[in-house]
This record gives structure tokens, C-alpha cells and sequence, in this order.
């Protein structure tokens, strides 16, 4: 198995991994973000791992990092399997997720390990599901009266979207009760842009105990037709600050789908596809694994870094196009913009009703596309507008 030179160890962490660190995992940096695109960092990135790829060959590629072993994935087959053998021998909750996410959400799923892990697996299975919550009326309800605001201006931004988005997100999660309480979200905010640092930033204990006893306000009253209203408040609190979170992707995946004049659930998946919100999927082994007769040992990180999967132009002929013939099953292992096997997002399907709700409802009343192949390699959701239709 090859092992990168020092350059190229050097060039995968200023042109892939930094790049993305700075946009911001948890919560994006807005300046940062918009510099991204400036640049088209993400088209460097892609082209960098195609060198890789093109020189090392697509076994999964070694950086010399001292003191750790990193293995930055080349070939779709093995991004696949690492996906299929989570959380055994891969497992989820690699040192870098720990530290960054244990600021907010100490006992999220994505952090967790063995039975208390399958334990809360399966309680995000039961209760992200778009049957049991009326998410489509919900969001119908929010987006309709974005929609008239934003008619009253003649454009939809990106900060009127996410007030929206976020009532929205917090009447699926807790209930009526929380549509304004912007003050939970914003508590969440503080603690995600701490998470951004990971272990750089010291844990701010009160101010998650401030977030976490307003969570609980919400959570207790356990209103129907949200989900916290489906479980053991206790379980709930624990999961909520991912759900809570992960809204946020939601709704930028949204925005860049009506950017490309998506349509329904389709228009979401490719949206997530073209501008994947979790570039980097990472698994840690638990025990040595043999790759392609090289032996790596246990406690190896592995790197899977999306969009060179998502848009290598050399292999898939519709890597810049909105192509959403594609789904609901790529013949393509690699495009994994959910991740894939046990460990995939299990709110992908409450994602999906609740994306592609507000597409319905936005679409037909705003000048879409406002892009076009080939489609940029980074795309800053905070600088979208969209002009209403008279
Ligand atoms: C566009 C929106 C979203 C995208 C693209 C997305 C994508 C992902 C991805 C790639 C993962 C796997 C992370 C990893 O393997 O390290 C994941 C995990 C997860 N997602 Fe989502 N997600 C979205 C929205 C949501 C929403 C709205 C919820 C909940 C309401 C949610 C709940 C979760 C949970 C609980 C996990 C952890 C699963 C586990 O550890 O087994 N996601 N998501």
C-alpha cells in the first residue's frame, strides 16, 4: 500500500482537509465560506485527490502524519465497505467527531459507542420518521408565509430562508411551543461554533447547561406531531441537539437545490450530491484490517472525502449537471451524500419530505434556475437570492 510523500501529505491537508476545517464543520463561517467559493476550493480539493489517485493507485492512500495512522480513501469500493462495516470494525465515533461534537451533544448517537449506541440507533430509527410527524404540513405552514414576505420584497435571501427554516425545524423537533423560541437555537449556535474548534476550544459547561435545561422546557411538554412527543423525554434531550443541528443542513441543501431548479425529493439528493454538507466521512477501526493484502492497524482513521466521489468528471459523465435520473439508487458506490450502510443518516427521509415541501412550495413563485451547468465546484448558500415571479 502506498504511503504519500511528505509533499503530498502537505498538500492533503492544505488543499482537502484544512479547506474544510475552515469553512466550519459544525456551524459554517459565513467570511470563510464565501472566500471558499471565491476561490472554488472545493475544485482544488477534488483535483488534488484525483493526483493521488492518478499517481498512488486506488488503494486507500497513507499520509505521514507522526503518531497516528490516517488513510485518505481513493476507490468507491472501499469508501462502500467502510460504510457497510460500521460501527464493526469501523466505527463512527472517531476521535475527531468526539471532540468536536461532545461541546453540544454529549450523548448524540454519532458519538456513541457499542450497546448504548445500538440502544440510540435504534431510537433515532423509530422516531425520524416522516410518517409520524406531520413535517410536509409544517413546513407548508412556515413557507407559505415566507412566501409572502418574501413577494412583499421581491426577493428570497438566504437569511429570511433560515428564519423560516428554522421555525419550521423547531416546531418538527419540539413542538408549536418552540416556533419562536430563538433563544434555544441560538444557545446551540454558541455551542457549535465552539464544536467547530473541536478540542482547541474549551468546553463551555453553563452554557450548555443553559441550552440544555431550555431544551428540556420544550421536550417535557412532549407535544403530539413533533417528535418529542415520540419518545422517553430523557432519550429525547440526548438526541434533540443532533436533530436541532442537523436542521441546519436541511435547509442549505434546500436553498442550493432551488439554485438548480430542483424539484421533490430528487431535487434534494442532488443538491447534497453536487454541495455534500458532511464532506468528510470518517471511520476509525477497531481492529487491524487488511486492504488489498496490506495490513492497516486498529485505531486507523479513514477518510472519505465526498466530493471527489460526488464529482470526478473523468468518471461520471453527469458530475456537474443537475442529474436527478440518478436517484433514488446511484449505480455508483461512492455517492454516499447520507453516508451509507448502519451508520446512514437516519433522517434522510424526514430530510427529503421537508426539502422537498418547501421546493414545491418555493419554486413556482421565484425566477429558478439561477444556475446552470456546468455547476460550481463550491457554492456559498449565505450569498443566495432569488427574484420572486410578478
Ligand atoms: C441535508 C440534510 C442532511 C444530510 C446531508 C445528512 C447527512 C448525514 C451523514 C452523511 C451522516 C453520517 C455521518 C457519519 O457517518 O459520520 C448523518 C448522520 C446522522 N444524521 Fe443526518 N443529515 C442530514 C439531516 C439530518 C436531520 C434533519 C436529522 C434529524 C432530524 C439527521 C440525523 C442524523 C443522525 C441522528 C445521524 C447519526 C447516525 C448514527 O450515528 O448512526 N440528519 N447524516
Amino acid at each position: 500500500m502506498a504511503v504519500a510523500s511528505r509533499l503530498d501529505t502537505g498538500l492533503a491537508f492544505t488543499n482537502v482537509l484544512l479547506p474544510t476545517l475552515a469553512k466550519g464543520v459544525i456551524v459554517r463561517r459565513s467570511g470563510v465560506t464565501a472566500l471558499a467559493e471565491k476561490v472554488q476550493a472545493d475544485a482544488l480539493a477534488v483535483a488534488t485527490v484525483k493526483r493521488f489517485r492518478a499517481r498512488y493507485g486506488p488503494e486507500p492512500l497513507r499520509l505521514r502524519v507522526t503518531g497516528r495512522s490516517i488513510a485518505l480513501v481513493l476507490d468507491a469500493s472501499d469508501a462502500a465497505r467502510l460504510l457497510a462495516d460500521s460501527p464493526e470494525p469501523f466505527r463512527l465515533d472517531t476521535v475527531e467527531k468526539r471532540a468536536a461534537l461532545d461541546h453540544f451533544q454529549p450523548h448524540g448517537v454519532l458519538i456513541s459507542s457499542g450497546e448504548e449506541r445500538a440502544a440510540r440507533r435504534r431510537f433515532n430509527e423509530r422516531v425520524l420518521h416522516p410518517d409520524k410527524i406531520d413535517a410536509e404540513g409544517i413546513v407548508r405552514d412556515e413557507v407559505d408565509l415566507l412566501l409572502r414576505h418574501a413577494r412583499s420584497t421581491g426577493a428570497l435571501t438566504w437569511d429570511a430562508f433560515a428564519r423560516a427554516w428554522w421555525r419550521a425545524a423547531r416546531r418538527i423537533v419540539l413542538g408549536s411551543g418552540a416556533r419562536d423560541d430563538h433563544e434555544v437555537t441560538d444557545l446551540l449556535r454558541q455551542l457549535r461554533g465552539n464544536a467547530n474548534w473541536a478540542y482547541l476550544h474549551p468546553k463551555r459547561k453553563r452554557l450548555r447547561e443553559r441550552f440544555e435545561a431550555r431544551l428540556r422546557e420544550h421536550v417535557e411538554r412532549g407535544e403530539a406531531g413533533s417528535i418529542a412527543g415520540l419518545g422517553d423525554p430523557d432519550e429525547v434531550v440526548g438526541q434533540a441537539p443532533h436533530w436541532l443541528f442537523a436542521f441546519d443542513a436541511a435547509g442549505i441543501v434546500t436553498m442550493r437545490a432551488l439554485a438548480i431548479g430542483g424539484e421533490g425529493h430528487a431535487g434534494i439528493w442532488e443538491s447534497a450530491r453536487l454541495w455534500p454538507t458532511t464532506p468528510v466521512i470518517l471511520r476509525e477501526s477497531t481492529e487491524p484490517t487488511d486492504w488489498h493484502g496490506t495490513w492497516l492497524p486498529a485505531g486507523t482513521t479513514f477518510i472519505v472525502f465526498a466530493p471527489y466521489f460526488h464529482r470526478d468528471r473523468d468518471r461520471l459523465p453527469y458530475a456537474d449537471e443537475y442529474a436527478p435520473r440518478i436517484w433514488p439508487l446511484p449505480a455508483e458506490p461512492g455517492i454516499v451524500p447520507f453516508s451509507g450502510g448502519p451508520g446512514a443518516c437516519p433522517g434522510r427521509d424526514l430530510v427529503l419530505v421537508a426539502g422537498g415541501t418547501a421546493l414545491e412550495v418555493l419554486r413556482p413563485h421565484l425566477e429558478v434556475p439561477v444556475l446552470r451547468a456546468p455547476l460550481p465546484a463550491t457554492l456559498n448558500h449565505f450569498g443566495l437570492s432569488f427574484v420572486t415571479r410578478k
